[in-house]
């Protein structure tokens, strides 16, 4: 699926690398073009004893210039959804789909661009190297660009949202991206738009403990 001009990132995953070992490969990885204008790669957070993986789409602006996940706006939501459905911190490993942010620069502004099938592609070995290391118990995809990565195939979020998958690589959930529900701040679709995902989180966190 990968063009020729994106090799994919496989070349540049140590084979037998922990966590460490990754995140400090990564830095290094030219597996499609997306590396040459974003600031830094954005790898992971959280640790190996985390039961929840949850994977997001890419790094945004601000995950961009702190090289950190979710860091930014979507990154809040996150943390208050997590916080209400009572899942601690050490519970959880935060990567994304896509490691280098894609955007398109308008004057001063950087506008994010949903990163391509082939973006995905390339950038997968990552993703399948982390959830090697760290095995989680459930896999949480936050949007369709996660699932695309995850399931490998493409699925519609309202068609499987808060369902537990039963997949060859175990179990996987997927639900909303958090950024979808920032547009619904200070609307009337917030606050059911916030329950559904931390009810999607907390019976992830259920399956997992379970
Ligand atoms: N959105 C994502 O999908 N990932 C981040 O790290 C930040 C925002
Ligand atoms: Fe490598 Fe992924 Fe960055 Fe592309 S987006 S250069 S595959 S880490």
């Amino acid at each position: 699926m990968a063009g020729t001009e994106r090799p994919g990132a496989q070349e540049w995953v140590p084979p037998e690398g922990d966590l460490d070992a990754l995140r400090a490969a990564a830095p290094g990885c030219r597996g499609c073009e997306l590396w040459a204008d974003a600031t830094q790669v954005v790898f992971s957070a959280g640790g190996p004893g985390a039961r929840l993986m949850l994977v997001g789409e890419q790094p945004g602006d601000r995950e961009d210039r702190e090289g950190e996940p979710f860091v930014g706006p979507a990154g809040r939501v996150l943390d208050q959804a997590l916080e209400a459905a009572g899942i601690p911190a050490h519970d959880v490993y935060l990567t994304n789909a896509v490691k280098h942010f894609r955007f398109e620069d308008r004057g001063k502004r950087r506008i994010h661009k949903k990163p391509g099938t082939a973006h995905i592609t390339a950038c997968h070995p990552w993703l399948a190297a982390e959830r090697a290391v760290v095995r989680p118990a459930v896999v949480v995809c936050l949007g369709a660009t996660a699932a695309r990565a995850v399931l490998g195939r493409p699925v519609k979020v309202g068609e499987v949202r808060g369902e537990l998958l039963s997949e060859d690589g175990g179990p996987v959930l997927v639900t909303t991206h958090p950024s979808a529900l920032l547009r619904l701040r200070g609307r009337g679709g917030w606050d059911a738009a916030f329950a559904e995902l931390v009810a999607d989180l907390r019976a992830a966190h259920r399956a997992a403990a379970g």
